[in-house]
């Protein structure tokens, strides 16, 4: 069964003179339990495409079905619900709370759940100590080093434990060793889980541990 669909996907931002065409036309399916990696340089669209994969861009043109469902024919808390159960997210730029601990940040999207405080803890400890940073729960996110904060935020994104994992440039600010160690991380939840994961990368030994590479350019898929 197909957990993604897109058909004629088209996304325009700005308008007139400052009009960029960021997908032209995509199609693309994607299996349950696949894990890929969405190739290509900067600019040609790749974050957009991941957005919307993610419920949290629309595109201009063009229907998606996540699960067999439409999502442009969903009300917005239809939506949000179905974002915080179904999809974790790993954004390219962290978007952490800052000013917040690293144990309060990874308890985030499970303050949504019907879990009490001593389980979401108990689940947001389990994650850190995954990714190594256990020793960091009661730090501010704003003291931590690049890659720290990056851990942070795949931890805060495999708290949710949903289907789809969709992650954008999961291993940037990451040394080897530490890229390594994620990438396994993910490996593992495809593997032994059956998650489907989305990876956007650069890094050719990212995308190996993948099944299928996506490449795309300028706004389509090659
Ligand atoms: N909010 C926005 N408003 C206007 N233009 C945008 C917006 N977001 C993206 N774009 C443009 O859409 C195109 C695709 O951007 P996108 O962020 O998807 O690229 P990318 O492949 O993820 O690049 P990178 O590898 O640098 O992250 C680019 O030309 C970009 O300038
Ligand atoms: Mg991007």
């Amino acid at each position: 069964m197909n957990i993604i669909e897109l058909k004629n996907i088209k996304k325009i931002y700005g308008k007139n003179s400052a009009e960029t065409i960021a997908l032209k036309n995509i199609n693309l399916s994607i299996k349950k339990g696949e894990m890929i990696a969405i190739m290509g340089p900067s600019g040609c669209g790749k974050s957009t495409l991941l957005n919307i994969i993610g419920c949290i861009d629309v595109p201009n043109n063009g229907t998606y079905s996540l699960n067999g469902q439409e999502i442009n024919k969903l009300n917005f808390n239809k939506l949000a619900k179905i974002r915080n159960k179904n999809i974790s997210f790993v954004f390219q730029e962290f978007a952490l709370l800052k000013e917040f601990s690293v144990l309060d940040n990874v308890i985030l999207p499970l303050n949504f759940r019907k879990m009490t405080f001593k389980e979401k803890r108990l689940s947001a400890l389990k994650y850190l100590k995954k990714l190594q940073i256990e020793d960091l729960a009661n730090k501010k996110v704003i003291n931590l080093s690049g890659g720290q904060q990056q851990r942070v935020a795949i931890a805060r994104s495999l708290v949710q434990e949903s289907e789809l994992i969709l992650a954008d440039e999961p291993t940037g600010a990451l040394d080897q060793e530490n890229g390594k160690n994620i990438m396994s991380i993910l490996k593992n939840l495809n593997k032994d889980e059956g998650k489907t994961i989305i990876i956007v990368t650069h890094d050719m030994n990212i995308a190996k541990y993948c099944d299928k590479i996506i490449n795309m350019r300028d706004g389509v898929i090659l």
